[in-house]
């Protein structure tokens, strides 16, 4: 298996990040989304990152132009998958709108196409299984950001072939990320782990253990976390960290995966972190400083 042509679906900002890394490897990159706007808007982003790179000096000028090039867009998704090797599925994380669009996938897309998904939850045996090619259907789960974060962890689904796996395994390689491959349980490894550590410190705050600045500066000092659990889930969004925790909790049927009253709370209310400009933190675009929300003070 070679791939030259890879296509990505959903133009968010794992969308953008996974275009970006793709086209900085040298692939022709086809970019696509519903919405022409957000389709623009992630051409900017990656050229605001690509700039930050050149700026570090992690990339010439010329190489920057070169990854820029090889990023075309496109909202009609039949179009842009027609010649692809590779399909990297990003839109938002909902399993309805997943399985239709890895249906229309497997109806637009090459035989030998390869379909991945960005999922960080939902069981990819059950997207493989809305297709009729479920043993070349895959996981591949970038982490944000995408540029900067070294991980890819693959997932194999019930039916995908090892020859899948390997050919993914490479490529992830190719990108300059290292892969992990693990199997298709409720969370993966990534989100087993991660989503518990932060619904533990939601707990120890709600419990007024201790405040949001203690419990983060525990885990960063102490642990070398680059950002406090309580940061990395306004970072996130609470309401996906509350949609995986309910994954895990419905999958494995284990209090222990119960998600906290307050991250309930704070997502029902729309305190979403970063994404609505308040969670754990107050967020304001363009600042970097860390500032408790008023009701945590
Ligand atoms: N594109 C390109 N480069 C970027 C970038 C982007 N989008 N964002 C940051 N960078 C680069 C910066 O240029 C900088 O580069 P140098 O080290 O060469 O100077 C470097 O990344 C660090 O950036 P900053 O100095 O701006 O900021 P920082 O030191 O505070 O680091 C961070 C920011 C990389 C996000 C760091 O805080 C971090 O690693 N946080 C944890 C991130 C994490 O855990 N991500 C996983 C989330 S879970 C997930 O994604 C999956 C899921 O399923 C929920």
């Amino acid at each position: 298996m070679s791939f030259k042509q890879i296509a990505v679906i959903g133009a968010g900002t794992m969308g953008n990040g996974i275009a970006h890394v793709f086209a900085q490897s040298g692939f022709t990159v086809k970019l696509i989304d519903v919405n022409g706007a957000q389709l623009e808007k992630a051409l900017q982003t990656i050229g605001k990152n690509l700039d930050r790179q050149v700026s570090k000096g992690a990339l010439s000028e010329g190489q920057k132009s070169i990854a820029l090039a090889n990023i075309t867009t496109h909202t009609d998704l039949a179009v842009g998958v027609q010649n692809a090797d590779l399909v990297v599925e990003a839109a938002t994380e909902n399993t309805d709108l997943k399985l239709k669009i890895f249906r229309s996938l497997d109806e637009a897309a090459p035989a030998n196409t390869i379909l991945a998904t960005n999922t960080s939850s939902i069981s990819i045996t059950k997207i493989a299984a809305a297709t009729k090619r479920p043993n070349k259907v895959i996981g591949m789960h970038f982490m944000n950001p995408v540029p900067v974060m070294k991980l890819v962890e693959i997932i194999n689904g019930y039916a995908t072939d090892k020859a899948v796996t390997d050919a993914i395994v490479a490529m992830s390689t190719q990108l300059g990320k290292v892969p992990c491959v693990v199997n298709d349980y409720p969370g993966f490894i990534a989100n087993r782990i991660l989503m518990p550590m932060i619904n533990e410190a939601i707990y120890s705050l709600y419990e007024g253990v201790a405040g949001v600045e203690a419990i983060d500066t525990v885990m960063k000092l102490g642990m070398a976390h680059p950002m406090g659990p309580l940061q990395l889930a306004d970072f996130i969004g609470l309401d996906v960290c509350l949609s995986i925790l309910n994954v895990l909790h419905d999958g494995f049927g284990n209090p222990k995966y119960a998600p906290c009253p307050l991250l309930v709370n704070m997502v029902t209310a729309g305190y979403l972190g970063v994404k609505s400009g308040e969670g754990f933190y107050q967020h304001t675009a363009g600042s970097k400083d860390l500032v408790v929300s008023e009701r945590f003070r």
